[in-house]
This record gives structure tokens, sequence and C-alpha cells, in this order.
């Protein structure tokens, strides 16, 4: 597991110093080209290797259906989607998808012991001291009907009411569906640096849509935490729209409840019957379902997720989960003093003072980032205690000020105000489950869809993943907009209209402490097109073509990036980005890599391209920092199984399947090297 601490104020002071040479030899026309040559650390003054460690010989974009790496490096396939996970349990049988495979009698039973779909997230777990065993928690955000069953129609048309037609005419697929997403828990070795999976490890098991999961934290019991089948609100069956997470520093998973909206039916008839003032429909408003038919189509065969017979049963869902990946006994906590909202991810740290810090986006156009900040202290000695730490603290989110400041807004139930009765507050319960309507009564920063938060360890700094979004207004335009009235407009931290390629934004704490009330920030970078002379070198006139990779401006030497989505750090500090959307290349979805801090600051590497219709998730390193763990998910989306647009990982004539790859150097040593 990653220790993740924080620098002391002088070292911050240092790599300011470094920025603001180089930002002057720049400003002071001193040309770096003429010495570039393509790739990193070429600006280093100095003859010796880069602080930043970073070596490797960046690829082009792509758009070949595979996955490319540098020179030098190569990758294994851990497991892919449908690989068996128990003994007595068959794999997949891929061949089989389009002749109707996963709508068998006992296909969602095999699936719910089978590695899951459309994997996210990755965290490692050690199982020996030299970490050559541990655990991987992976997510399995969705299920894509499209490619796991025959005739089920496109995201496209699902959303039309189709889906939930194919559910009602193939009542199997709701539970394979069910079963295919969640969380997956196998265990791995590392044998001559290589990493392969171990079968029937007694610590494999999967997470469902239907396995029990406690409730816990202040919203626990609450009124519109209850249900028909379970009347005292403390137990929730099931996790999916599972999208990226974390580790805490006691050795736990946090999976990130995020599209939770997409599986639920019959909103609009809700609303209908029982009128727009009443509590339940009043308390959907900010986090709205579908109107009338779900995504997924479940409510076909399934009434828990029909809004007309369980009209808190959503309430249930976009919260953070704590799973202990090492007792498989233990049932998973939704941990609700965390907020509810569409949970990217959950990444803690341990402030100066022993408390722990937890980074979170909300990933939609003009919602808010977070932090959660524990009442208690880590105490290594009492592993039992920590993983109380979750349930008491404090909900903060983020205003972002023109100057560069910025405030964390406590979301606090008070009866003085101003979250209380009068602005729709009956408790604190009632502010956690209601998270964005809290935090829009407090005046948070709208932001261009805010994916991975994550603190830097080596810096201290937290990195911002702002996706993109498409519905940012060129000019200030207070309008209604998904059960608020929001200025649709730009601000300081989002200031592209139309963000098709995303940005990332760059927070220090006051003190550098992460308990910290107060922040400053500064945008770090502006994705898109690096060539033309769009590459700024300073965050004047920006227009939304332009972009900014945090005032490096050599455009030979950096790979244009776009919708920068999960985040990581390798242990010096390098800023490592994977991505969800268009790129201004046009090639598919990659990795990049740039260091933070030094001379080459902002100097932006591409590592890796990924497979047709793929996102790239998960990006976290073995502890020795010679793996890469990555998620390829979706491979091939849009396709069908009939017509696969992708044959990714298998080749030729075989379906798509998500799988989760370890990217390694050949011959040994850390990745970027
Ligand atoms: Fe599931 Fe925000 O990506
Ligand atoms: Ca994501
Ligand atoms: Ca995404």
């Amino acid at each position: 597991m990653p220790k993740r601490s924080i620098v002391s104020s002088p070292a911050f002071q240092d790599l300011l110093l470094q920025r603001v040479t180089r930002r002057s030899v720049l400003q002071a026309g001193v040309a770096l080209a003429p010495l570039a040559v393509a790739g990193c650390g070429t600006s280093e003054v100095s003859a010796s290797a880069p602080a930043h460690g970073l070596s490797f010989q960046p690829i082009k974009g792509s758009t070949a259906d595979a996955v490319i790496l540098p020179h030098g490096y190569t990758y294994d396939i851990l497991v892919r989607w449908g690989e068996s996970l128990a003994s007595g349990v068959p794999d997949l049988d891929s061949t089989r998808l389009a002749g109707g495979a996963l709508l068998e009698p006992r296909a969602a039973e095999w699936q719910s012991r089978q590695f899951g779909q459309n994997c996210d997230a990755i965290h490692f777990f050690a199982l020996d001291a030299n970490a050559e065993r541990g655990l991987l928690c992976v997510n399995n955000e969705f299920p894509d009907g499209a490619v796991m069953f025959p005739g089920h129609p496109k995201f496209a048309e699902a959303v039309r009411g189709k889906a939930t037609a194919y559910v009602r005419q193939h009542p199997h697929s709701a539970a394979a569906s069910q079963a295919s997403v969640g969380v997956s828990i196998i265990e791995i070795v590392r044998r001559n640096g290589v990493w392969t999976r171990v079968q029937d490890s007694r610590y494999a098991r999967r997470i469902t849509a239907n396995t029990p999961i406690d409730i816990g934290g202040p919203a626990r019991g609450a009124e519109l935490m209850r249900t028909r089948d379970d009347p005292n609100g403390h137990r929730a069956l099931g996790t999916f729209g599972n999208c990226a997470g974390g580790q805490t520093p006691w050795g736990t998973y946090l999976t990130a409840e995020e599209n939770v909206h997409d599986y639920f039916g019959n909103h609009a008839l809700l609303q209908k019957e029982r009128g727009l003032h009443d509590p339940i429909v009043e308390a959907h408003q900010r986090f709205a379902m579908w109107s009338t038919h779900s995504l997924h189509g479940w409510e076909g065969a399934d009434s828990r997720f029909d809004m007309l017979r369980n009209p808190t049963e959503p309430f249930r869902f976009g919260w953070i989960v704590e799973i202990d990946p090492k007792d498989p006994a233990k049932a998973p906590i939704k941990r609700t003093a965390l907020g509810r909202f569409a949970h990217e991810g959950a990444n803690p740290i341990i402030a100066p003072d022993g408390r722990v810090a937890v980074y979170m986006g909300d990933d939609a156009k003009f919602e808010y980032v977070y932090k959660f900040v524990s009442e208690r202290r880590f105490d290594p000695k009492k592993p039992d205690r920590n993983s109380q730490l979750l349930d008491e603290g404090t909900l903060y989110v983020a205003r972002f000020d023109a100057g560069g400041a910025g405030e964390w807004l406590p979301l606090v139930y008070d009866e003085k105000g101003p979250l209380n009765e009068s602005s729709g507050f009956r408790n604190q319960a009632e502010v956690l489950i209601k998270s964005r309507a809290a935090a829009s009564v407090l005046g948070a920063t709208p932001m261009d869809r805010p994916e991975d938060v994550e603190a830097n360890p080596t810096t201290g700094r937290i990195y911002v993943a702002c996706t993109n979004n498409d519905a940012r207004r060129g000019e200030s335009q207070v309008a209604h907009y998904r059960g608020h009235e929001i200025d649709l407009g730009p601000n300081a931290a989002n200031p592209r209209a139309i963000n098709k390629f995303g940005h990332i934004i760059e927070i220090r704490e006051a003190d550098d402490d992460h308990t910290a009330r107060t922040f400053t920030w500064e945008v770090f970078l502006l994705g898109g097109d690096s060539e033309g002379g769009k590459l700024l070198s300073s965050l004047t006139n920006v227009r939304n073509d332009t972009a900014y990779y945090a005032g490096y401006s050599n455009a030979s030497e950096v790979s244009p990036i776009g919708s920068p989505d999960n985040i990581g750090f390798d242990a010096n500090g390098n800023l490592w980005i994977v991505t969800d959307g268009e790129q201004p290349d046009g090639s598919n979805n990659g990795c990049w890599v740039c260091p933070t801090t030094g001379p080459d600051r902002g100097c932006l590497q591409r590592f890796l391209s990924g497979p047709s219709g793929a996102e790239i998730c998960g990006c976290r390193f073995s502890p020795d920092g010679q793996t890469l763990f990555l998620s390829i998910q979706h491979p091939g989306a849009e396709g069908t199984v009939e017509n696969p647009r992708s044959h990714w990982p298998d080749g030729p004539g075989t379906q798509p399947r998500s799988s989760v790859i370890a990217v390694r150097k050949l011959g040994g040593g850390r990745v970027g090297s």
C-alpha cells in the first residue's frame, strides 16, 4: 500500500522557486526549441538524469484496436470479463454470447462468481512483505446489454424503453446483468517479474447488485433510507455504477457509486402520483433518475428498481462503500458521512494531526468537488478503530474564487441555517442524502465534471481531473439546469466555453494541512490541441480552443490530451492520467504522464494507446513501481454481440472483453523509466 504523507513548507517553497525560475527563462525569450528532441527532460540544464525519472520514448496517438506501449514495455492480461473466480464455476464462453449464453438459466449464478463486466478502478493490497503476492480490488462499473445479450438495444435506444421491454421479454437478462456489476476481488502473484492470477483463491469474491451491504454513518436508519424490504434502513442490497475508488491507510477498499440514476424506472410516474411537493419527490429533484425508463431496464423484471413501488430505494445508492478485501466474511458498508452524489472516487490522505481527509468528485456537468475530514485520528496500532473513522466527520464542498483562493464549505445541518428546515433539510441525514442540494445552498463552484480528485503523495498538492463539459456557456447565464438554478457560464476554475477536452486543477491546502478550511488553487492543465500555436505558456487570453500544460510551452515535446478521467502518481510525484473521451488528435483513449515539479512540470508524454472504443481506468502502481495496473474498459463500445467493434484482447473473430492488464518494462525497472 503506498504511503501517503505531506511535505513541509520549505520543500514546497523550493518547488515553487524552481517553477518561477523556469517561467522567467521562458518569458525572457530563451528559445528551448533548438535543444529539444522528442521526450521530456531534454530541457534539463544539468547533465544528470532528471529528478522525475521519466525516460521512456513517448508514443504517438493511434486508432489501432490494440494496446500500444512505448518501446521496451509489455503487458500481461490478469483477468477478463467472465473468467471464473470460484471452483465449480465455468468461465464465460464468449463464443456463445451471440447465441444467448447469458440468457441461460444458470448464467446469472455463474456470472455472480465470474470476474465482472466493464472493469474500472483498481487498487492493490499486498499480502506479503515484499508485495509479490496481493489482492486487486476492481470495480465493475455497468452492464452493457448490447455486448452481453443477442438482440439487446444499444444505449441510444435503451433509454427510450427498449431495454425495459427487452428485460420484460427476457427476465433472466436482468439477473445476469445485476450479477455482472459491482466489485471483483482477485488474488495475484508475481514470479520472475510477471503477475498472474491465483485460481481458486480464498480471497476471490464478487460483490454484486444483490450483495447485502450495511448502511453506516449519519444516514443509517434515516426516514428516506427506509424501504418496504428494509423498514429500519440499516441494510441495502448491492452496489452498482462503481466507477473509481480509493484505498484507506488501514487497508480497506473504497468503491464509488457513480451513475446510479441509470438503474431506476418510473420517476415521472412517481412525481405524477405524489406531486412535486412530496418530500420524497423533492429529495429526488437534484439527483434525478431517468424520467420514464431506466438505461438498463431492470425495473422490467425487478420491482426494487421501480420507483413507483419503491420510491426511496434510489436513496440507498450514490454512496462510498468500504470493503475489507482480506476478510471475505465481512459485509461491505456504505459510509454515508461521505455524502451522496455521482461519486467518481474517494482518495484518503492522513493530515499532519492524524485525521484523515478524503477527496472526492461528483462526475456530472456543473457539479462539485468535495472533501471529508474525519473527526478522530488514524491510529496504526488500533486497526479495528480506524474502520470507524469514515462514520464521524465533516463533509465539505469547494468554492473556487477568482484570484486563486478557495474555501471548503461545511455540509452541516444547523437549525440556525443555512442548512436547516427552511432550506429543505430536517437533519444531518437529509443534508447528506441531498448533498448536491446542500452544496448548492452553500454556493459551491459548479465544475466541468470533476472525476478523480487525489493528493500527490510527494508534494501533498491535490489534483482535480475535470473530464469535459459541452454545456458550459461562453458567458454568464443563470438558468434552470437539472433541478436547480445555476450559472452555466465560465468561472475562473472552469474557464472555457464548450469545454471539449477537459482540464486539471491543482490545489494547495492552507499550510499544506489536508484538514484546512481554505486553499489556493491554479489551473494545472487545459486539455486540447498543442499544435498550431495553441499551447499557452501562461493563462492569459484563454480561448476554448487553447491548451495549457502547466506553463510548459514547447509544443514539439508534449503529447496532446483530452478528457482526463482517472489519475495516479508514481514515487517521484509524476502525475499519470488516463482518459475517457475525445482526443484532440482523434486517437483512441490512453495513458499519459507529466512531472508536477521542476523544469519539466507540465511536459506531458503519451505512454499508452488503448483498443477501439475503450476507456482506460485504474492507473495504480505496484508498491515497487515496476507494474502499472490498468483497466481496459468497454473495448468495442457501441458494438453488439452480433457486430462487435473490437476484437481486443483475443484477436480476430472474438468478442471484445474488458480486462485488467499489468504493464511492465521488459527486463525490469520502474514504469516510466
Ligand atoms: Fe465512470 Fe466518471 O467515470
Ligand atoms: Ca471514471
Ligand atoms: Ca468517465
